[in-house]
């Protein structure tokens, strides 16, 4: 397949630059910070929601559709006969120019056609609750030109699920008001709702329409609305069936004369007996003091640049200079910038996930917390605390939460034996950077339990021996109904196309499936706990604890060993998964991963052989696969990872989640270039260059998945953006690959690089000191740091004993 680029990398803009409309896929960024966020493609599709895309959701949105990505913020030019838009969709009138700019937060979209320029600024400025679009027109010819402005929004009617459903009731409840140049949409507001949305325009307007059949027409798309093509609003008041928001505005532009038109939308909650001024006539105060925040060109811009301002603070906390602009522009923007949209979304919503089906993960917020701990630790901390909160007193957990109540979610319940050690790893990673251990006494419920609030550090006592009271019949974790690898459903045993894999559990009792992969994460996170404790003063424990971690790598090395690579699992019935001995599925990715990680039987052999059987078996050209051979049908005993076709998702697929596992195994069998050769291959900037049309989707961020070797496409990505490789990717190049390791008294600095890396230097902020870290590397070797000074003076080791204030480090490599 021929490689055809989209767009390009502008690294001083920290954007990417997308040139063609007809991208493979939507091309996708997130706007907002806090609680208002938007999906915005690069034809100005998608949608807004309030804190919860189930829940809240503003505007409408069509998953899946055709044409593709239906539904957004829509400006229709109507110049004569011809009708465009911006954004090239829906009208797909060609363009004499396009370019669209994603960039930290915001997107920018410019086009041209025939003389007129339209340029489209979308952002969710800083604590607010709205998307502000700034529109300027610009007439670029020697002539007087007149226009006709209609803007579109659909709306939602607030709950996304039964948006897409309950139609018996939807198509009888729509309400809006039209007060001025403001849209309000209110529907459900006389009763339950203490909320509406709004959708202005900070000029007078000369029509509007907020009935959809009505400015549409019944029978036609997006793409030919009936008001627009016959240039002439109907000045429509929806009542029920599909209230939508469109202003109509005529404009006259001089030879050379641009316009700016600022468009607000926006949300806003009203106390009981604040919610009417009049019979049936809403409260609009709260929707026009922020409609006044953003009524002139000035203020837009201003809180454009204090967004902008935001974003160069968060970015300035590591910074590394390499040479390589790929490589850098991944570290110091991109990865950052995906780590921060998977903090806000978890798993809820992308062009992949409806938003409407999962909540917070427990197991994904925790991975999530170590790719933005250091620009937020404040919201980092709090996380940790609503997790916690989550957990049941035997240290067992919900599998998700809800965002907006906070609370476990019954439907999916628990049981996933992994989870209770990713809130170890949370919390540590949390410390190590904060220095704050005062989070360990704050008092935490169990399941949100008022009264049963036992200290963190309890809770995480309870999370380790959730695995050391839960061993099989090898002293290995027993599995539960999955444990990282949620399709790896050994205890679910279905027939039945309409269970779920998540939550049927028609085997449990007596079941011997034990997991290799928990094995390992618990030698990792158990390590973890014990230098926790010894820190705290509490040795007793930490010996108590060490026993345990000693006996798991002992049971790892006496039943956890294949011969030339870990087990991944023992069945129901005690038969092994993920040995040479099985057909399919002989080898599988996640105990290579966390047993290397854990440097289980380093001495013995054991992580350079599990290592190159990844090498000899899983990798190809896109990544590493998760298993090999794929299952070519499906086994009744393993659940949905034999449900997948090979090659894809858990089946086979590269899924690159766990890729940055081996990664930092390598790094601890201390094999740089090995390392850095898994790493670029799945690294987007590396991606970009070679697989643009290929890969299909953004190559800006990281997919959770990218077709496997045994697939029909291989190097096809899919599901992009809410991935832990976001997290994964950070910590395994910030401090494995580039080795800038927070610690609880300062940074480690233990890079692996690959030989021919000759330097490159780290700008760290770590609490209240700043590090400028220069790393040489004159022998050319992987790994050790031959001698360190800081401020000029030699140190002992390879730490930074933190303190505040400025430091210049300089570091040899031999
Ligand atoms: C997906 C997994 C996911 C699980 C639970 C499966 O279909 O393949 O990646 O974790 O559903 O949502
Ligand atoms: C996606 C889920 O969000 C995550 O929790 C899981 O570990 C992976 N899929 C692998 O199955």
């Amino acid at each position: 397949m021929e490689n055809k680029k989209y767009g390009h990398f502008d690294d001083a803009s920290r954007e990417y630059v997308i040139t063609d409309p007809k991208t493979p896929w939507p091309w996708i960024n997130y706007l907002g910070n806090e609680d208002f966020f938007s999906l915005i493609s690069n034809t100005a599709g998608g949608y807004s929601f309030y804190k919860d895309a189930k829940f809240r959701r503003l505007t409408r949105y069509r998953y899946n559709n055709v044409p593709m990505d239906n539904g957004g913020r829509y400006f229709y030019i109507k110049d004569g006969d011809t009708v465009w838009n911006p954004g090239w969709k829906p009208c797909k009138t060609p363009l004499d120019s396009y370019e669209c700019h994603h960039g930290m937060s915001y997107t920018r979209i410019t086009s041209a056609k025939s003389g007129i320029e339209a340029s489209v600024l979308f952002f969710v400025p800083l604590k607010s609750w709205c998307e502000v679009q700034k529109l300027t027109l610009r007439n670029t010819t020697g002539e007087r030109r007149c226009l006709k402005l209609f803007s579109f929004e659909e709306w939602c009617l607030w709950n996304a699920a039964t948006d897409m459903e309950n139609f018996q009731r939807n198509f009888s409840t729509g309400e809006v008001e039209i007060e001025g140049s403001v849209i309000y949409h209110k529907t459900e507001y006389r009763e339950r709702r203490n909320h509406y949305a709004y959708y202005s325009v900070n000029v007078p307007i000369n029509g509007y329409d907020t009935d959809r059949e009505t400015f549409v027409g019944l029978y036609n798309g997006f793409d030919c609305p009936d008001a627009v093509m016959e240039g002439r609003p109907r000045n429509s008041h929806a009542h029920g069936w599909s209230p939508i928001a469109s202003h109509y505005i005529e404009v006259e532009l001089a030879p050379g004369e641009s316009k700016d038109f600022v468009f607000v939308l926006g949300y806003v909650e009203n106390e009981q007996d604040e919610k009417f001024i009049a019979p049936k006539v809403i409260n609009k105060r709260k929707a026009l003091e922020t409609i006044s925040r953003f009524d002139t060109t000035e203020k837009v811009d201003a809180a454009f640049d204090e967004l902008k301002s935001y974003w160069d603070t968060l970015l300035d906390i590591f910074v590394v200079d390499t040479g390589n602009d790929k490589l850098d522009r991944m570290v110091n923007i991109w990865n950052q910038y995906q780590c921060m949209v998977t903090f806000n979304m978890s798993r809820s919503a992308s062009f992949f996930e409806s938003g409407i089906g999962r909540g917070m993960g427990f197991r994904d917020s925790n991975q999530d917390l170590v790719g933005f701990v250091h620009q937020i630790p404040e919201r980092a901390r709090q996380r940790i605390i609503d997790i916690a909160s989550t957990q049941f007193p035997d240290g067992g957990c919900y599998h998700q939460y809800q965002p907006l109540t906070k609370r476990g979610n019954n439907d999916i319940g628990g049981g996933f034996n992994d989870d209770p050690c990713w809130l170890i790893f949370g919390t540590v990673a949390y410390i190590k950077e904060t220095g704050d251990f005062s989070i360990l006494d704050e008092p935490v419920p169990f399941d949100n339990q008022p009264g049963s609030e036992v200290s963190l550090m309890e809770h995480l006592k309870v999370s380790f021996d959730h695995v050391v009271n839960n061993l099989g019949p090898h002293q290995l974790p027993l599995i539960g109904r999955a444990d990282w690898n949620d399709c790896l459903n050994l205890n679910c045993f279905s027939w039945d196309p309409n269970e779920s894999f998540q939550t049927t559990e028609n085997k449990t009792e007596g079941s011997k499936a034990e997991s290799l992969m928990i094995a390992g994460l618990f030698v990792v996170t158990g390590k973890e706990y014990v230098a926790l404790c010894r820190r705290i003063g509490n040795e007793a424990e930490a010996t108590r604890a060490q026993q345990h971690v000693d006996a798991m790598i002992s049971a790892v090395k006496r039943d956890g060993w294949d011969g030339e690579w870990y087990l991944r699992a023992y069945d129901y019935y005690g038969r092994k998964i993920g040995s040479n001995e099985n057909e399919e599925g002989k080898i599988f990715i996640e105990s290579q991963g966390w047993c290397t990680m854990a440097g289980i039987g380093l001495d013995e052999g054991m992580v350079a052989m599990s290592l190159d059987s990844v090498k000899k078996y899983l990798e190809c050209e896109h990544g590493i696969v998760l298993n090999n051979p794929a299952f070519t049908k499906y086994i009744y005993e393993y659940g949905e990872i034999s449900s997948y076709p090979e090659g894809y998702k858990e089946n086979a697929g590269i899924f690159c989640h766990n890729n940055p596992w081996v990664i930092i195994g390598e790094t601890v069998a201390g094999r740089g270039d090995d390392a850095w050769s898994h790493y670029r291959k799945i690294l987007p900037s590396y991606v970009e260059e070679k697989y643009s049309t290929l890969h299909k989707v953004e190559p800006y961020v990281n997919c959770q998945m990218v077709a496997g070797k045994d697939a029909a496409r291989p190097g096809e990505g899919k599901n992009s953006w809410l991935t832990g490789t976001a997290a994964w990717m950070w910590l395994t190049v910030s401090q494995y690959i580039l080795g800038i390791k927070p610690d609880y008294d300062g940074i480690l600095i233990d890079p692996c690089l690959p030989q021919t890396a000759q330097e490159y230097s780290v700008k760290r902020k770590f609490r209240d000191a700043e590090y400028r870290i220069r790393i040489t590397n004159p022998k050319g070797v992987s790994k050790g740091v031959l001698c360190m000074e800081i401020d000029g003076a030699p140190v002992e080791g390879n730490v930074i004993r933190y303190e505040p204030g400025h430091h210049e480090v300089t570091v040899v490599m031999g």
